[in-house]
C-alpha cells in the first residue's frame, strides 16, 4: 500500500494540517528547515541512522549519521555567524555536490540567513547578475570555482567573504577571503537556532525570466509543510528507503527535494558527484540499494538510449519506486522503464516558483504515459482561456497553466521585484507560463511553454540573457536566439547573428562564439548551433521577432506576423 493510499479519498476536506501535525508545527511557533532536518531528527531517536551517504569522483566515499549532519550545520552556522553574517542575509553556496553543499545550506538555515544556491558551471556573468541582484554578503565556494567569484569581485560591494572550503595554504587568501576546513573544524555541540517562523525568508532561487535578467524567486520556513507531504504522498518516501534524487541543489529540485524533504523525513540519502554514463548509474543504484529514485526525462531518454542490454549487468532489484521532473517525459520514456525496471516513471510537474510538486502522477492510480497527472490534494489548477483569463468551462482545450496561489512552499515574491510577482497574475490565479489541456478524467497533458524561455535538458534558459551575452562578443552587431528541436535534451539553444561590418562568417568564430558564452553564463547557455545572417526579421519599430525564427525551426506555420508582436 503506497502512502498515498487512495488519492480521491486524500482530495476529499484536505488540510495541510495532516503534515503540520506530523512536524509538529502549531501556527505562530517557531519552523526552522535547518532544524527540522537535523536536530528534530535526532530527538525522535534516529541520531545514529545514515543521514546522508556520498559518493564522489573515482568512488570516494563519504557517510553521515543524522547526528554528523547536526553537528555539522550547526559548526557552518557558528562559523558564519562569527563571520558576523545575520539573519536575514543571503550567503551563497556555490560549489559542486560536495556535503559541505548540503550542510551549509543547512547551517545558513539555523541561523536565520538565506540560502542561495548557485549552479557551480555558471560562468562569470551568470554569477555576477545574480549575486548583485541579491546583494549577497558571503560566497561559500571551493578552490576551484573561487576563480570566477574573483573575477567579478571588484563589481560587488555586498560581499563581505569569499568562504573556501578546501583551502590548502599552497596559495595565499586574497582580500576578502577565509578558509573553513569541515574536516578540522571543532564541532559545535551546541547552536542556538535562529527563531524563524513559518514567513522568514529561507531559500532564494534564481530562475530565467523572458524579457528581463533573472529573478530571485524567495522561499519561506513554511514551505517545509507542502514539501514534506508531497514527498511522503508523490515520491512516496518512507523511513527505511534509500533515496536518490540527481538534481543538483542548484535549481530547486536539488533543494526542496534533494535537502530538504528527505532529511526533514529522516530518510537515507545518497549523492553521486560524478558525471553521467549510464554503466555508473546503475552501478550507484546498485550498489547503495537504492529504493526511491527521483531523476529528469534527459537523463531517463539518455539511458534509453544507452540501450536495454546494459541494464541487464546490473541488479537493480532494489527500486521500488521512480519518478521524474523537469521537462515532459514522453510516453515512449515511462513504457520503456516499465518494461526494462518492472515499473514505471511518474512524472511530476513544478516549478522554482511553486516550491513543491502541484501535478502529479500517484501511487496507486492508473499513471497515463505522457500525462503530468493531476493536481496535488489541496491544490487548486485550472486551464485558463487567455482571452478572458477565465478557465475553460469544459476539458480539452488548450490553455494557460494556472493555480490558486495558496499552499505552503509557494514564492512569496520576486527579490526585489514586486512588480515581475504581480505581473504574474490574472484573475487571482497565478499563471506558471506553460500550456496544456485537461482530459475528461482530470488529466494534465503538458503542451509547451506560454513564452520564448527555453527548456533544455531540463534547464531553464533566457533567450534574453543570451542575446545580452552574444551582443558583448566583438563580432555581433545583433541577435536573436531561439530553441530547436533535440532528439536528447528536447530543446538547445540556437542563435541567429548578424555579424559587424569588418567579420565574416567562419567555422573558428563559430566556435569562438560558442565559447565567449559557454564562459560568460553557462554550458547549458552555450548556442549548440549558430546561423549567420543579414538580417532579422522585426516588427516595425525594430523589435525583433524571435517567434519567426522559432516557428521556422519547429517547422510550425508563422502565422499572422502583424499580430505576433505590438509594435
Ligand atoms: O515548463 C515547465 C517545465 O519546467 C518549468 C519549471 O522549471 P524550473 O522552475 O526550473 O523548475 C524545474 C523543476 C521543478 C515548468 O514551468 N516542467 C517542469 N516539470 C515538467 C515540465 N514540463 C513538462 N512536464 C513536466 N513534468
Amino acid at each position: 500500500m503506497s502512502n498515498i493510499g487512495s488519492y480521491e479519498e486524500r482530495a476529499k476536506g484536505f488540510s495541510w494540517s495532516v503534515s503540520e501535525n506530523e512536524l509538529g508545527y502549531r501556527d505562530g511557533n517557531v519552523i526552522n528547515i535547518g532544524w527540522h532536518c537535523t536536530d528534530r531528527i535526532c530527538e525522535q531517536g534516529k541520531a545514529s541512522k545514515l543521514a546522508l551517504v556520498w559518493e564522489g569522483h573515482a568512488g570516494a566515499e563519504k557517510r553521515f549519521t543524522y547526528n554528523d549532519i547536526r553537528l555539522a550545520s550547526n559548526t557552518i552556522g557558528a562559523f558564519l555567524r562569527g563571520l558576523g553574517i545575520q539573519a536575514g542575509e543571503r550567503v551563497c553556496l556555490f560549489m559542486d555536490k560536495i556535503p559541505e553543499l548540503y550542510l551549509g545550506f543547512l547551517g545558513i538555515l539555523k541561523i536565520g540567513a538565506i540560502a542561495q544556491p548557485l549552479f557551480s558551471a555558471f560562468g562569470d556573468e551568470s554569477l555576477f547578475v545574480r549575486l548583485s541582484d541579491a546583494e549577497t554578503s558571503a560566497v561559500v565556494t571551493q578552490k576551484k570555482h573561487a576563480l570566477k567569484v574573483r573575477k567579478i569581485l571588484d563589481r560587488l560591494p555586498h560581499i563581505k567573504h569569499l568562504i573556501i572550503v578546501d583551502h590548502d595554504g599552497a596559495s595565499p587568501l586574497k582580500d576578502r577571503e577565509v578558509a573553513f576546513s569541515l574536516e578540522k573544524a571543532a564541532p559545535v555541540e551546541h547552536l542556538d537556532i535562529h527563531p524563524t517562523t513559518a514567513e522568514s525568508p529561507s531559500v532564494l532561487h534564481y530562475t530565467s525570466g523572458t524579457t528581463g535578467m533573472p529573478k530571485g524567486v524567495q522561499h519561506v520556513h513554511y514551505s517545509l509543510v507542502s514539501q514534506v507531504l508531497t514527498a511522503k504522498w508523490v515520491l512516496d518516501l518512507r523511513d527505511d528507503d534509500i533515496y536518490w534524487c540527481t538534481a543538483d541543489p542548484g535549481w530547486v529540485t536539488g533543494t526542496s527535494y534533494g535537502i530538504i524533504a528527505p532529511f526533514a523525513m529522516g530518510v537515507t540519502q545518497c549523492v553521486m558527484d560524478a558525471g553521467f554514463s549510464a554503466e555508473a548509474w546503475y552501478r550507484f543504484i546498485e550498489k547503495r540499494r537504492i529504493t526511491m529514485w527521483y531523476s529528469a526525462p534527459t537523463a531517463i531518454r539518455s539511458l534509453m538510449m544507452a540501450g536495454d542490454k546494459i541494464v541487464g549487468k546490473f541488479d537493480l532489484s532494489s527500486l521500488r519506486h521512480l519518478a521524474s521532473v523537469g521537462e515532459p517525459l514522453n510516453s515512449e520514456a515511462v513504457v520503456w522503464s516499465q518494461k526494462v525496471f518492472g515499473k514505471p516513471f511518474y512524472d511530476t510537474y513544478w516549478q522554482t516558483e511553486t516550491g513543491c510538486i502541484v501535478i502529479s502522477n500517484y501511487p496507486g492510480m492508473e499513471v497515463r504515459p505522457g500525462s503530468m497527472g493531476k493536481p496535488f490534494p489541496g491544490i487548486t489548477g485550472t486551464i485558463l482561456d487567455p482571452n478572458r483569463n477565465e478557465p475553460y468551462p469544459f476539458h480539452g482545450k488548450i490553455g494557460l497553466v494556472a493555480f490558486r496561489f495558496d499552499w505552503p512552499s509557494r514564492m512569496r515574491t520576486y527579490w526585489n521585484n514586486e512588480e515581475a510577482f504581480r505581473k504574474k497574475f490574472r484573475n487571482g490565479w497565478y499563471i506558471t507560463g506553460d500550456r496544456a489541456r485537461i482530459d475528461k478524467d482530470g488529466y494534465y497533458w503538458f503542451v509547451g511553454r506560454d513564452d520564448d524561455i527555453i527548456n533544455t535538458a531540463g534547464h531553464l534558459v533566457s533567450p534574453f540573457e543570451v542575446e545580452s551575452a552574444l551582443l558583448e562578443h566583438p563580432a555581433v552587431a545583433e541577435s536573436a536566439v531561439v530553441s530547436k528541436p533535440d532528439p536528447l535534451n528536447l530543446e538547445v539553444v540556437k542563435a541567429f547573428i548578424n555579424l559587424k561590418p569588418g567579420f565574416t562568417a567562419s567555422k573558428d568564430l563559430d566556435l569562438e562564439i560558442m565559447n565567449f558564452v559557454r564562459k560568460k553564463l553557462s554550458p547549458l547557455a552555450m548556442p549548440q548551433e549558430i546561423e549567420f545572417v543579414d538580417s532579422l526579421p522585426k516588427t516595425r519599430s525594430g523589435k525583433i521577432m524571435r517567434r519567426i525564427l522559432h516557428a521556422r525551426e519547429w517547422g510550425e506555420e508563422i502565422g499572422d506576423t502583424s499580430t505576433i508582436e505590438n509594435d
